[in-house]
């Protein structure tokens, strides 16, 4: 069976509960929900498909540089991961209201340290369904994963995330 992780941080907040939300729609057994407070490139090695989950706070304290934060710690160890043969997505919590100028970045920080390990990203989404000012989670024209507003747009999450597994069940085998 091709189990999936989902690597995903913090835990107990809106990161937590699509992680949640995806693990329930792929399947509980076929999932493996991984803390990152606590995880090691070391904990890839077991999976071929892996969904990340981060969410954007503080980048204006964070300014791309690693933070005493779940994903502060455990960003320098994905760019040291072994991601030959694997296939990766992303989703990403963010707030397209108070935060439209940055929208979702830290999606792009992540995507950035995976493909300096030249990992295969997929399940891009486009923008024209998102409304925002600037994000650094675009590449080529389209969020490089999937962004979700759990503080503005709660009601759209379920059918968008569930969008997202079909288009991802192109890539994944589930
Ligand atoms: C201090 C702070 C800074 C934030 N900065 C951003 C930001 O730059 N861009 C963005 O899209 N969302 C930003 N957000 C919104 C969070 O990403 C959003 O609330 C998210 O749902 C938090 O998920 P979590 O509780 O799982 O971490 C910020 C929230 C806080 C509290």
């Amino acid at each position: 069976m091709n189990k999936t992780a989902i690597f995903f941080g913090p835990e107990k907040g809106a990161v937590n509960r699509v992680a949640d939300m995806i693990r329930h729609l792929i399947g509980t057994d076929k999932v493996d929900l991984i803390p990152v407070k606590s995880a090691t490139a070391a904990d890839f090695v077991a999976y071929d498909q892996i969904i990340f989950g981060i969410s954007t706070v503080g980048k204006e304290t964070w300014d791309g540089k690693p933070a005493a934060s779940d994903w502060g710690k455990f960003l320098p160890q994905v760019s040291q991961g072994d991601f030959k043969g694997k296939t990766v997505a992303i989703y990403g919590l963010g707030d397209h209201i108070t935060y439209a100028n940055s929208f979702v970045d830290f999606m792009g920080l992540l995507a950035r340290e995976l493909k300096k390990a030249e990992a295969l990203i997929v399940g891009q989404v486009a923008v024209d369904d998102y409304e925002f000012e600037e994000s650094a989670a675009i590449f080529d024209g389209k969020f490089i994963g999937l962004p979700l507003d759990e503080d503005f747009e709660p009601e759209l999450t379920p059918e968008r995330v569930k969008k997202w597994i079909q288009q991802l069940g192109k890539d994944f085998i589930f």
